[in-house]
């Protein structure tokens, strides 16, 4: 069989192991029935519920969309589309830091390859990938919408804006 590029959509470990599943601990359900009051409709718990995923397990598995749907009665090539859809959803582990770095216009122009080249170089990983103690996962993203800021580099879910290479050095030592 053909080795496939691990993002292709059809890669085996894009589907779900069919002998795993997951849920939610008592206190994420618990979150998941409080979050259910605040829409009018199960769907339109969708996008809350997968960030209360994400914040659970730090990725949205294959085996984890199946269960998302499960509770909202959709099915997984919904769900799925919903999390791929966004950038915000992780569809693969990510490091204990997500550092994001936006190479859209904007920061394109003012420097953003700099920050993303340097970090891939400083922390020996490919563009997407994450390091070998699993603290940091660097990747490039599309408009983080502070282009008035630029270049932006978004680590978990802050924003780090006007960065350039010795302060985002500054700041990886003080994450470390
Ligand atoms: S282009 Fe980077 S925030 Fe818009």
């Amino acid at each position: 069989m053909a080795d496939l590029h691990p993002d292709n959509p059809y890669a085996p470990d894009r589907f779900p192991d069919p002998n795993k599943s997951v849920e939610f601990p008592r206190e994420a359900k618990e979150r998941f029935e409080w979050i259910l009051t605040r829409y009018p409709t199960r769907e339109a718990a969708l996008l809350p519920t997968l960030h209360l995923a994400q914040e659970v397990w730090g990725w949205i598995s294959p085996e984890a969309v199946i269960y998302v749907g499960s509770l909202l009665d959709l099915s997984p090539a919904t769900v799925f589309g919903v999390v791929s859809f966004y950038n915000m959803y992780n569809q693969k582990p990510v490091g204990k830091y997500h550092l994001q770095v936006c190479t859209n216009l904007s920061c394109m122009v003012n420097r953003a390859y700099d920050i993303y080249e340097h970090l891939c170089d400083r922390l020996d990983v490919k563009p997407g990938g994450t390091t070998k103690d699993g603290m940091f996962t660097v990747i490039d993203v599309e408009c983080l919408g502070s282009c008035d800021t630029a270049p932006v580099v978004q680590i978990n879910n802050d924003y780090h804006e006007n960065m350039n290479v010795e302060k985002m050095d500054a700041l990886l030592s003080r994450l470390r």
